[in-house]
């Protein structure tokens, strides 16, 4: 094609108010000066009558607004340039007809048959095989950490139901393809009787597929005589447990073979059960164990140029997200460089207010903003990589592999299984660089973060892609402790990147633009927030009732700078996160988990960082979840925080909002009327007072949970005595 008549397969949008946003940012930075300054001016060291305590906090305090400033600098760094991108499917049809098209791996991974229902699984690998894609250029693999042969039996029947699921999709235009998420949105269409028919006849077989297969998983196995239909079955005669087992591999539809139709006769995308085998004495390095087993069964049975990997509970609701994705790597001028294609991770079960927060601002406003500044990072999910990135190649103009050179002649997949079981042995990867240079890297609790990282610091680029009709959906957590455990995982594996060698700044330095190294620290660094805004929870209430003043009067001017940056950032908070979707309860919700977040999940990341520094190695709070029941779903529905736990955050959260409510008592009863003025008291303890009623209000639902709540969601007695005994116990430090 020649250079004339090129045109772009993608496009991108000017970001919207960005102007405001610079100014805002600006107003702040100069606001926030004019803190520093009075904190300087200010400081108690120059009077001799003030005792020691009073200086100590002033440097606490001065610190904590350095740390916010540090922070908020890289946000905005984040958030200054944003990309928004949008693609034309329709240059590339007719660019590609469906032979010319590339053929595209698509991964799912499960782990615990128990945790994540066979059912929704399946769900999700038939959205996959759904794809608005020409199926034999498809192939959908399932990885099953779980060794379960209930796994199996149910992808067995997916496999089946596929035969008339796919074309009752292409023929009705059916979205979203996952057909659980499918039939419970649409109702029965009521107009042309014969097509009200056949959606009544698939509804029916998918119904029966589903009680089927969940009357087996509550059994537990798989009877015999079901056994006995399929030769794969076998194969769990060799299987101890799940920790202990040979490779599993069944090639469940055959894209090469011609008799792999459905009932129209058209073909079926290739389908690859497959459960890596696992021994005890091998490391199985989670889901990127997983990833690289099938990065290399893959290769043997389709080797596609691209992959696309998702989470089994993540369902495609967009049947076009591959031709979005291709319109980037098959671009003929821009394309040559790009890595990966991330989409956002949103959630089909999130309820109107998102209780527990949700990652509203991060998909909607930082991912595009780190695609201006280099890339955005890989979330682990909803994600096209290039394949020859993934597997370690670093990017060169002369060695930038055509993808058309990928060519690979199919052998039948079903002659090459026993090959491919090799390849997902343990054994198989000692004394390689599997999982260090190649593929997903292991040792990280991140181990998506950190897979990205080395992916751009070996040269590649990324790009982020929302489009208008959300490409994902997947599961929130839906109790508080589990929101809570999961945040605490992130923030200690960012962090331990942020302390190893692959911190961005000394593994990136030659490949990432110096603004993306920077963007990195917006994640890396949660968890040193946490002291911050523990500082700031705890001592500005505590000093109310020892009676020292931190902040400036409200009469007086240097309120002004103090005032502007607290009101103006919590608007800026609030219309960002309307703007992108988000009700006015969701916001409160969002600032609320922020601070537990910091409260706790950040904290407990510090502690397990320092532990493995000091090489005591493992963990020393070992906090689980526990299975969601019907009352916890409903309670979930309800948008009713859900506690139930005794856990050791539960304990730090509610000591810290007992604390500020009794600081709060014990200044109306006490100061209030000790001083008869009581303006003037209001006047030097303004912000401090402001703070705690803040902190009171945004803590309403712990006092609610645990004091007159009765449902099982409430705080166990037991936390709430601990809790009232440190707080109590602090107040009356600080007063006497
Ligand atoms: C969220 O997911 C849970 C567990 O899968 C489910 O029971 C619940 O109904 C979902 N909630 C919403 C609001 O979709
Ligand atoms: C998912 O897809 C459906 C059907 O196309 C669409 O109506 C819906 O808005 C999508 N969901 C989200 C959250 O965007």
């Amino acid at each position: 094609m020649g250079n004339s008549g090129y045109l772009p397969l993608s496009g991108t949008k000017p970001a919207r108010g960005y102007f405001l946003f610079r100014s805002y940012a600006v107003s702040v930075f100069i606001a926030i000066c004019f803190i520093f300054w009075y904190r300087l001016a200010y400081f108690p060291l120059l009077e001799v009558e003030t005792p020691p305590t009073q200086r100590w906090v002033w440097v606490g305090m001065f610190l904590s607004e350095l740390w916010f400033t540090l922070y908020f600098f890289i946000t905005v760094v984040v958030k200054w340039n944003p990309v928004f991108r949008y693609t034309f499917k329709d240059r590339l049809s007719a660019r590609y007809d469906d032979e010319a098209l590339p053929g595209v791996d698509i991964f799912v991974c499960t782990a615990d048959p128990r945790i994540e229902p066979p059912t929704m699984v399946i769900s999700t690998v038939l959205s996959v095989m759904a794809y608005d894609y020409p199926p034999q250029k498809l192939s959908i693999y399932l990885s099953d950490d779980g060794g379960s042969d209930l796994t199996f039996y149910a992808l067995l029947e997916a496999s089946r139901f596929a035969q008339l699921w796919l074309p009752f999709c292409r023929k009705l235009k059916v979205e979203p393809t996952s057909p659980h998420a499918y039939f419970q949105t649409h109702p029965q269409p009521v107009d042309d009787s014969a097509l009200a028919n056949q959606w009544f006849t698939i509804k029916k077989s998918y119904e029966d597929m589903k009680s089927g297969i969940e009357t087996i998983t509550k059994l537990g196995k798989v009877p015999a005589d079901i056994r006995k239909e399929h030769k794969g079955f076998d194969e769990w005669d060799f299987v101890s447990s799940r920790h202990d087992h040979p490779s599993i591999l069944h090639v469940l539809v055959d894209g090469t073979d011609p008799n792999s139709i459905d009932i129209e006769g058209k073909a079926l995308p290739t389908l690859v059960y497959l459960s890596r085998e696992k021994r005890p004495q091998f490391h199985h390095h989670f889901k990127a164990g997983a990833l690289n087993a099938l990065i290399r069964v893959s290769s043997r049975i389709s080797n596609a140029p691209f992959i696309l990997n998702v989470d089994c509970d993540m369902y495609s609701n967009n049947s076009e997200a591959i031709r979005d994705a291709l319109c980037f790597f098959l671009d003929e001028e821009n394309g040559h460089d790009i890595a990966y294609v991330q989409y956002p991770q949103t959630f089909s079960n999130l309820t109107r207010n998102e209780i527990y927060g949700s990652l509203r601002v991060v998909m909607e406003f930082e991912l595009p903003g780190f695609d201006g500044n280099g890339g955005p990072c890989y979330i682990g999910t909803g994600c096209v990589h290039r394949r020859e990135a993934l597997c370690g190649t670093k990017y060169s103009k002369e060695l930038a592999v055509e993808w058309k050179a990928m060519k690979h002649d199919r052998e039948s997949a079903s002659s090459i299984a026993e090959d491919c079981k090799a390849l997902a042995s343990c054994a198989y990867e000692e004394n390689t660089l599997w999982g260090k240079e190649m593929g997903a890297k292991y040792g990280s609790l991140v181990e998506d973060i950190l897979t990205g990282i080395s992916i751009q610091a070996r040269g590649w680029r990324s790009v982020y892609l929302n489009p208008e009709k959300t490409a994902f959906l997947g599961m929130v957590p839906t109790t508080l402790l589990d929101t809570l455990v999961q945040h605490k995982r992130w923030a200690e594996g960012l962090l331990q990147i942020f302390l190893s060698k692959h911190c961005t700044f000394l593994y990136g330095r030659q490949n990432m633009p110096l603004k993306l190294q920077l963007s990195y620290c917006i994640y890396m660094l949660w968890a040193p927030n946490s002291f911050a805004t523990l500082y700031f929870v705890f001592v500005p209430s505590f000093c109310l009732l020892k009676g020292i003043p931190l902040f400036p009067k409200i009469s007086c001017f240097w309120s002004i700078p103090f005032l502007y940056v607290i009101f103006v950032h919590r608007v800026h908070s609030l219309v960002e996160f309307v703007w992108c979707g988000g009700t006015i309860r969701g916001w409160l919700n969002e600032q609320r988990m922020w601070l537990f977040k910091r409260t706790t999940s950040y904290v407990f990341a510090i502690i397990d960082n320092i532990l493995m520094l000091c090489r005591c190695l493992k963990s020393a709070f070992v906090i689980t979840g526990k299975v969601a029941d019907h009352d916890v779903n409903q309670r979930y529905e309800q948008e009713i925080m859900d506690f139930g736990a005794s856990s050791p955050m539960f304990t730090i959260l509610a000591t810290l909002a007992l604390f500020n409510l009794f600081s709060l008592i014990a200044l109306g009863t006490k100061k209030i009327a000790v001083c008869d003025v009581g303006m003037e008291v209001f006047d030097i303890f303004g912000f401090q007072i402001t703070l705690c009623c803040l902190l009171v209000f945004v803590n309403l639902p712990i006092y609610q949970a645990a004091f007159f709540r009765k449902d099982g969601g409430k705080i166990p007695a037991s936390v709430t005595l601990m809790s009232s005994t440190f707080a109590l116990l602090a107040s009356a430090l600080a007063i006497y």
